[in-house]
């Protein structure tokens, strides 16, 4: 039997971890795996939050029936967040428990119709609303686009512990433990990152309403819907995603390139000794017909500088290269220290069209931009060093 893990008083972690999964959404790997994070409030009345990705509901009732040996009864389903990866196992769960009440707002009702058609048995919460458990309390706020319409977080009045949805929340499974103090949390800080910007980057202005609602609440414990628990620092998990959701950066620079027979690729060697040439040693270089974007997303989402590379491919921008472009550009990046360079034969287009999504999304462009014609010649190698200490010099001022 699969045993659940205690939080606090009466509340239990009863959530899965999957290995399995290749791609979550169907296109961002999962090299680290990922968890499905429920869990179970037991006052007089019993409180599931959330449920997990369908396909793990054995492992997932073992938990739940080792919390209630005697009584093996769930009177309310918190919805938090309708993405399938919480909510697959709803439509087993409801046979298996058919007096269970939902609870969710509005969009939840609209939304659980249509993913499952359950029309019955769901009870609608507001702001502020509180819900009875009989030695627990929960709190319900709306956090709206944190990371659908429907997500909403709640916070339990007596332990102090919230739970957030996908908020707060990061890829990587629980190895081992699910707290923050007895996980090395550098080593899951770059999935919780990549999850951040790939998944809910695009929803910084609702991430950052949500975290301003949070501003006057005790909070003891961050319950989110993946990754770690964390009891021990939850301000530091909330100051991360603050941080990333007012896009703050650090002083260093991406470089993601794409080169079709090598001069693209020569250019990006000496806009990198540039780079270090004015002190800087924070380079990511990404290689964009082998690195996957979200890995690329990621970084850039951490640091100030992004200098872009790109072959002419088409009249335009190297089809790898562009794709991470429109990638940033529906993320809405901004505010980023960006460098320009490429090459082409017979027809100029990707450096234009680079340009031109430096200029569409108001980054800030530093000179010089490089454009060389088949093979760069030393003065066209020296102006991409120039660019590269140009970049470095922004970012570190
Ligand atoms: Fe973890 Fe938006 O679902």
């Amino acid at each position: 039997m699969q045993n659940a893990i205690p939080i606090s008083d009466n509340i239990f972690w009863v959530g899965v971890n999957d290995r399995q999964t290749d791609l979550f959404e169907g296109m961002w790997p999962l090299p680290r795996g990922v968890s499905y994070n429920s869990y179970l409030v037991a006052g007089e009345k019993v409180a599931l939050m959330d449920t997990v990705k369908e396909g793990s509901m054995p492992i997932f009732l073992d938990r739940i029936a080792n919390v209630l040996p005697n009584k093996l009864k769930i009177d309310y389903l918190v919805i938090h967040h309708l993405e399938p990866d919480h909510s697959g196992s709803i439509p087993h769960l409801k046979k298996l428990f058919p007096e269970m009440t939902i609870i969710g707002n509005q969009k939840t009702a609209e939304f659980v119709e249509h993913l499952f058609g359950i029309t019955e048995g769901v009870q609608i919460v507001k702001e502020g609303d509180e819900l009875d458990l009989g030695g627990k309390k929960l709190k319900f706020f709306m956090t709206p686009m944190v990371h659908w319409p429907e997500t909403m977080m709640s916070y339990e009045l007596e332990s102090k512990t919230l739970f957030s949805g996908d908020a707060f929340g990061g890829f990587g499974t629980l190895d081992g433990s699910i707290f923050d103090d007895q996980l090395d949390i550098s080593y899951y800080e770059d999935e919780i990152l990549r999850y951040f910007s790939n998944i809910v980057g695009k929803y910084t202005g609702p991430v950052q309403k949500a975290i301003g609602k949070l501003s006057g609440i005790d909070i003891k414990t961050v319950c989110a819907t993946h990754g770690p628990v964390w009891r021990s620092k939850p301000a530091e998990i909330i100051g991360l995603y603050d941080k990333w959701s007012k896009q703050e950066t650090e002083p260093g620079i991406v470089i993601a390139y794409g080169s079709m027979y090598g001069n693209t690729a020569n250019m990006m060697e000496a806009v990198a000794h540039g780079i270090t040439d004015a002190g800087c040693s924070e380079i990511r270089v990404h290689d964009l017909s082998r690195s996957h974007l979200s890995y690329v997303i990621r970084d850039t989402w951490r640091y100030k500088g992004l200098i872009l590379g790109s072959s002419t491919y088409d009249l335009g921008i190297f089809p790898p290269v562009d794709a991470l472009v429109k990638l940033l550009q529906a993320k809405k990046l901004s505010n980023r220290t960006v460098g320009i360079f490429g090459s082409y034969g017979w027809s100029g287009g990707a450096v234009s069209g680079l340009r031109s999504f430096a200029e569409t999304t108001k980054q800030n462009l530093i000179e010089p931009v490089v454009e060389s014609r088949f093979t760069p010649g030393d003065d066209l190698l020296e102006q991409c060093r120039q660019l590269g200490y140009n970049v470095a010099k922004a970012v570190m001022q």
